[in-house]
């Protein structure tokens, strides 16, 4: 039989740390708010597009599993902040990873995005029909943000993550997944105009995030509880299986009620929001890097990964890391630090949305 062994890992993330108090000079808010009720201390945004972050967290990723751009036979870009989409992202990742004729694809499922990558890559390894693969999550939501609405523009940060996974006859890798999505609940988190729409024809094409933060955090809590389950009983596991609980990054509340309605042990979870709000398709690929670069994964753990996003989509999978937590090699490329200030960068989105910073 079989499996799609993960080998390689990387991530990007962007050199500006914009904190809760830097936001308050151009956001209607305060630190005590968005920190008790998301967790969140500060993010980070970036100065490079989605696909330059996605790029660079794949070279550290290929560096990292000691293969070379030419062993790829398929790369998945995960993002709802592609730089282009026609023709898409993945083809310029690919070009500049130089890695010849492989296939090429975005996908958007929003924040899931990257898990949905992986569950299907991990079928196309299982099934025989790839042997190696890549799957980067990498998000430039900053662009996106509208800086009147409270509600949602403090929550999101900028960053990459990237995997790649290759055959294997242990068993390792996902063991477990399922994909789904909520039924009737996708205007609960929505931006209109970012795609063809009628409004392309009469310039209706403002930007603008639309949040039900609440109606989304229950939601989550239920669908990601009830896939959770599901994927442990497919695996024939229990909670006390599992060593690392590795959850999309959206709220610290509702990481702890996800936990909390499980059973997973808090010193099992794996928390980088207070550090990177929520990097949407990034947050997942994000923390587990993370989790190998502290040492928390030493080799041989069960992790149950969780993610929610708009849609509203969802998904689990039992990953089953296996000995390697060290880099076989170190890649050389890098992207320079950016020096100006956030208002700096941000400049045309504060002017588009009305905000005067001065
Ligand atoms: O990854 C997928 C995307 N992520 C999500 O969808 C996140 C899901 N939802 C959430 O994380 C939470 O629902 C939020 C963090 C968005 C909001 O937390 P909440 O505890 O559900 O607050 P709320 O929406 O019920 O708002 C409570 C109050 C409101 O004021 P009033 O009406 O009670 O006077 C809001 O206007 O907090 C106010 N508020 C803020 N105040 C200061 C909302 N945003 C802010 C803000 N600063 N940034």
């Amino acid at each position: 039989m079989n499996y799609a062994k993960f080998v390689g890992w990387g991530s990007y993330l962007p050199s500006l740390v914009v904190k809760n108090r830097d936001l308050v000079h151009f956001v209607d808010t305060t630190d005590e708010w968005i920190l008790s009720r998301t967790g969140i201390k500060e993010r980070r945004y970036s100065h490079v597009s989605t696909g330059e972050m996605a790029w660079l967290s794949a070279e550290k990723a290929l560096a990292s599993a000691g293969m070379l751009p030419s062993d790829l036979d398929l790369i998945i870009l995960g993002s709802t902040t592609a730089n282009d989409v026609c023709p898409n992202t993945a083809s310029y990742i690919k070009n500049k990873l130089k890695a010849g004729s492989a296939a090429a694809i975005d996908i958007n499922s929003a924040c899931t995005s990257w898990l949905y990558g992986v569950a299907m890559m991990s079928d196309m390894i299982k099934a025989g029909s790839i042997k190696t693969g890549m799957v980067i999550g990498s998000e430039r939501l900053s662009l996106g943000l509208d800086w009147n609405k409270r509600e949602s523009c403090c929550l999101f940060g900028d960053g990459a993550g990237a995997v790649v996974l290759t055959r294997s006859n242990e068993k390792l890798g996902l063991i477990s997944s399922r994909i789904s999505c909520v039924p009737d609940s996708r205007e609960f988190l929505e931006i209109p105009n970012w795609g063809i729409q009628p409004g392309i024809h009469t310039n209706d094409l403002h930007l603008s995030m639309n949040f039900d933060g609440a109606a989304i955090f229950k939601r989550a809590v239920k669908s990601m509880s009830l896939d959770c389950q599901a994927v442990l009983n497919q695996a024939g596991l229990t909670i006390k299986d599992i060593d690392l609980f590795i959850p999309h990054q959206a709220n610290i509340r509702i990481i702890n009620a996800v936990g909390s309605k499980l059973g997973v042990d808090p010193d099992k979870t794996i928390v980088t929001i207070d550090r990177f709000g929520n990097t949407s398709a990034a947050s997942i690929p994000i923390s587990l890097c993370e989790a190998l670069e502290s040492g928390i994964i030493k080799g041989g753990e069960t992790i149950l990964l969780a993610s929610f996003g708009a849609g509203l989509s969802c998904g689990a999978a039992i990953l089953k890391w296996g000995a390697s937590t060290k880099h076989v090699k170190e890649t050389h490329f890098s992207i320079p630090s950016y020096q100006g200030e956030v208002t700096e960068l941000l400049s045309d989105s504060f002017s588009y949305h009305g905000i005067n910073c001065s």
